[in-house]
């Protein structure tokens, strides 16, 4: 089956469950828990050691990830909403707070993330229209770095307008 393969079908899990992961510098997965499993449809040997983009949703757009990884990199947490895609195809959206993790030395030694259920209507009046306009603006370029970055921008202009960072802009918008 296609790895971009998808059903048209979103699937969920339980609002006092946490998906678990963990992975190294390059994001490969070293650890999954089992809601991550039974979600993503995987068995924990076809995660382990696989970049986590395994379970990459093709609606989402790069520049989101940039934010991530950006973030991580300066040495901070990150809240997100991302919409994965599980082995079969299905879809599911997650709140996910991604964090570095440290050695005594405070070296980055690997990143961790655990993920809730997102608030349903917030998904559905500001993210998935967000995320659909910066997947446009991605596609809209012939170049796919000149497209990720012109939507990095647009991001960064709408973080802006709100005169917050996106960790400060999520935990507003769970508020509302
Ligand atoms: C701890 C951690 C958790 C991540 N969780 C996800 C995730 O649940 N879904 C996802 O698509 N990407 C996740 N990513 C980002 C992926 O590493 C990757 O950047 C993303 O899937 C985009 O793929 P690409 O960089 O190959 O375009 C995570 C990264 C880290 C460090």
């Amino acid at each position: 089956m296609s790895e971009n393969f998808l059903t048209g079908n979103e699937v969920s899990f339980g609002n006092d469950e946490i998906i678990v992961s963990k992975t190294n510098l390059k994001g490969h997965i070293t650890y999954c828990n089992d809601v991550f499993l039974r979600v993503s449809g995987y068995t924990e040997k076809e995660l382990l050691g696989q970049p986590h983009s395994i379970i990459r949703h093709p609606d989402m757009p790069r520049s989101v990830f940039k934010l991530l990884w950006d973030t991580l990199a300066g040495g901070s947490e990150i809240f997100a909403y991302v919409n994965n895609r599980t082995k079969k195809g299905d879809s599911y959206w997650v709140l996910a707070h991604v964090t570095p993790s440290w050695d005594a030395r405070r070296n980055i030694i690997g990143y961790h993330s655990n993920r809730r259920v997102p608030d349903r209507s917030l998904i559905e009046q500001t993210i998935a229209p967000l995320y659909a306009k910066l997947l446009a603006e991605e596609k809209s370029h012939a170049n796919r770095k000149t497209g990720m970055q012109a939507a990095y921008q647009t991001l960064v202009e709408v973080l802006k307008d709100a005169g917050m960072e996106y960790d400060e802009f999520i935990a507003t918008l769970r508020a509302a």
